[in-house]
């Protein structure tokens, strides 16, 4: 049993006598008492009844009381132990405030002596407690002021990322509309439409951004609705498709025999199937080995998942950057990435149950897995956490080469 109210005492003394005047005066105080005649069976019973305090004589026969107190100290150090002594105990009586006795009485006991010393027992044990409440909570105090440290420093860092970006994406836009202006007052029609074209080209950029930002700073529920899998296939296409047309870049797609539907928040996870296409294109575009390029993007259905693989033969990247490339903010294309992408798509794909493996190696291009339930699943965090395998192989293998 344990003595979660500090009203368990336990009394030790050889003498009867000794423990039933104190069984009495402490029943009257209000406590509740258990009792042994020696130092062994005080021990067990201590063991078994957990009393935060315990009166015992200091000498008994069979073991004394100074060594039940250091045992029950080492046990626990929390106990409160207040000696009874005998007249020429005064050295014993000394050494066992050596040893943490809370206090000393001397017998014959005297009743008021009892309460005070039982008086600085509680006392103790009340402050002892009081400070361990203090510290539990300076310690979710100081948790919180680091969370909200780092919430202020990622925001920060997103103000600072997203306003450089917003400062390159303006310039483009700028640029674009010059094109249309001068191109009109020409009447020269082609640069009116190369304007236009920027222009939209890079309203779509800052639409996205802003999508990213708002999925940043509010993780909303997923609005999960039947989604035929060939239809949502269909879109992603229709989006990426003028991002890809005259890049010199080949989208192969494979998605034959694809059928069947998936429950999923299709807008959720089209952005983030398209920011994986985006990097794909972006990676080709950076790539000056070769003068085109092909990125292939196959669905498989393999029962209750659903896989979308997006390899591309673009850049490729080493270890250290594929470690990286989930973390908020991380970006290697400076004014026109914010580093959001990523980091927001694993999010997405975490929320569905499913899962990103990449393999990349520089100068071979890369491969994203993304493996989502067809259905609602129990969620994993941990096997939510995305995979990079840096391995040549796993590129080669499902890559374009082998693929298209
Ligand atoms: N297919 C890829 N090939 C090479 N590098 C890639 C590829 N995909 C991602 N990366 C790297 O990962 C980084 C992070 O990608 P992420 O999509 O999170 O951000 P971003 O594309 O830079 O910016 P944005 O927030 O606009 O998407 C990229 O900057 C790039 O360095
Ligand atoms: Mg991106």
């Amino acid at each position: 049993m344990n003595d979660i109210n500090g009203k368990t005492i336990l009394i030790v003394d050889d003498e009867p006598d000794i423990r039933e005047v104190l069984t009495i005066s402490l029943e009257d105080m209000g406590y509740r008492t258990v009792e042994a005649e020696n130092a062994a069976t005080a021990f067990d019973l201590f063991q078994k009844e957990h009393p935060q305090i315990v009166v015992t004589d200091i000498k008994m026969p069979g073991g004394d009381g100074i060594g039940l107190l250091r045992k029950i100290k080492h046990e626990n150090t929390e106990t409160e132990v207040i000696m009874i002594t005998g007249h020429g105990d005064m050295n014993l009586a000394i050494r066992s405030l050596k040893y943490e006795a809370t206090d000393f009485i001397t017998k014959p006991i005297n009743v008021d002596a009892l309460e005070i010393a039982l008086r600085r027992a509680r006392d103790k044990i009340a402050m002892r407690r009081q400070l361990q409440d203090y510290t539990r909570s300076l310690e979710q105090i100081v948790r919180e002021k680091t969370e909200l440290q780092d919430h202020l420093a990622s925001l920060g860092l997103m103000i600072g990322s997203v306003s450089h970006g917003m400062k390159g994406l303006l310039t483009g836009l700028d640029g674009g509309l010059y094109l249309v202006s001068s191109g009109l007052k020409k009447k020269d029609f082609k640069r009116v439409e190369e304007g236009c074209q920027a222009a939209q080209e890079t309203v779509q950029r800052i639409r996205k951004m802003v999508m990213d930002i708002l999925y940043y700073a509010k993780e909303r529920k997923l609005k999960r609705a039947p989604v035929r899998i060939a239809d949502f296939a269909e879109d992603l296409v229709r989006v990426i498709q003028p991002r890809i047309d005259g890049c010199g870049i080949r989208l192969a797609c494979h998605f034959e025999g694809i059928t069947g539907t998936m429950h999923v928040d299709a807008d959720y996870l089209q952005a983030a199937l398209v920011n994986i296409l985006e990097n794909a294109v972006d990676a080709c575009l950076k790539d000056h080995r070769m003068p085109t390029h092909q990125v292939d993007f196959s669905i498989t259905d393999p029962g209750d998942d659903i896989v979308f693989c997006i390899a591309d033969d673009g850049i490729g990247m080493d270890r250290d950057i594929c470690n990286r490339i989930f973390s908020l903010f991380f970006s290697t294309k400076g004014r026109r990435g914010t580093g959001l992408g990523l980091f927001i798509a694993n999010r997405v794909i975490g929320q569905h149950g499913g899962k990103i493996t990449v393999a990349s190696k520089p100068g071979e291009g890369s491969l994203f897995r993304v493996r989502i339930p067809k259905h609602q699943v129990e969620i994993h965090p941990e096997s939510a956490m995305p995979t990079v395998e840096n391995n040549q192989n796993a590129v080669k293998e499902s890559g374009p080469s082998s693929s298209a």
